[in-house]
């Protein structure tokens, strides 16, 4: 399976082994990618290019139930993580949001209503008639999937928010959902002013890669934040959460969603992404600036932030 050793002391290193043990940086790590032909899909191995469809065949699995097993799983904790996002995303008229691996939509749908409600608080306090004015922004939810994307624009026109004027015929901010890889996006070159990509990171097969074309699509000066499980420190909290991630949550995907083998990959998958201070590493590494991060929950969740300078 492993076709280069030329890295890392001209040993044969299987990738898993060495991000489960940290024997390495995220730099190593970042960089193997460039040449080592396997990767992780929870604790196993397998060759990159089998990982975008073995991700796929997971999501496409859970689409039907993913918003009620999200809620489950939880116990509605990630609304309130969600919720928590729409503070950091600065929305102002006219502004483009790209939220990538954006699945059924809660975070652009969230993004969406900030920026609604900013473009009319905008237009109310001006003296400008109907119309004229900022043309009013957009939200574009990216995604490789696309029975997520289908879950989404249901969802999207139950709560009617693909209408795009309002009752006094004022146009509104529009949202488009686009099938696309986060390492190549469907997108032009500096053509967005933030960039999110929330729970979506950790299933991507090259990190390194996705953050690179995340930079990529920002204009200068555009922001991204990237939302993902992350690493707990306090450690009566990190027990208590490693017994129901491995205890609970594929039992409770085989119960609701009949489908075990998913939900164990997700909770290996969180496992083997990297921790805070090794994602922050990976952004420089891929040209952010001002990287930061901020857990929530103790660390259950990390929020990263960088720029496009
Ligand atoms: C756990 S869901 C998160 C969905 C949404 N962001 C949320 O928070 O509810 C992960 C999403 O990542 C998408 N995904 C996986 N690999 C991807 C890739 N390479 N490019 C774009 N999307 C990807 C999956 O299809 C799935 O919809």
């Amino acid at each position: 399976m492993l076709r280069s050793n030329a890295r890392f002391g001209g040993k044969l290193i299987r990738i898993s082994s060495f991000l489960k043990h940290e024997r390495f940086s995220s730099k190593q790590v970042a960089e193997s990618a460039d040449y080592l032909p396997i990767t992780s899909f929870g604790f196993k191995e397998v060759d990159k290019e089998e990982k975008e469809g073995m991700v796929r065949e997971v999501f496409l699995k859970v689409a039907p139930t993913y918003d009620l097993m999200n809620d489950i799983m939880s116990a509605g904790v990630h609304r309130i993580w969600k919720d928590s996002i729409v503070s950091k995303l600065g929305v102002f008229p006219g502004m483009i949001h790209v939220d990538v691996a954006g699945g059924t939509g809660d975070i652009g749908f969230r993004s969406l209503s900030a920026l609604r409600a900013a473009e009319t608080s905008a237009r109310d306090s001006s003296f400008h008639a109907p119309n004229v004015g900022p043309k009013p922004g957009r939200i574009i939810i990216c995604d490789i999937n696309s029975h997520m994307l289908v879950e989404g624009k249901r969802r999207a026109a139950h709560l009617d928010l693909t209408n795009s004027t309002d009752r006094q015929g004022n146009r509104l901010a529009t949202i488009n959902f686009k099938e696309g890889n986060a390492e190549n996006l469907p997108l032009d070159d500096g053509s967005v002013d933030l960039y999110t990509i929330v729970f979506g990171l950790r299933n991507v097969t090259d990190t390194l890669a996705a953050l690179k074309d995340a930079r990529r699509v920002l204009k200068p000066g555009g922001k991204l934040i990237c939302m993902e499980f992350s690493s707990v420190r306090n450690e009566s909290l990190r027990t208590f959460y490693e017994a129901y991630s491995f205890g609970v949550i594929p039992l409770m995907g085989e119960l609701i969603a009949q489908d075990e083998r998913s939900y164990q990959y997700l909770v290996e998958s969180i496992r083997m992404f990297p921790r805070q201070v090794e994602l922050e590493e990976i952004m420089r590494e891929a040209g952010f600036k001002c990287v930061a991060h901020e857990n929530l929950t103790g660390g259950v969740v990390a929020l990263h932030s960088g720029f496009r300078i």
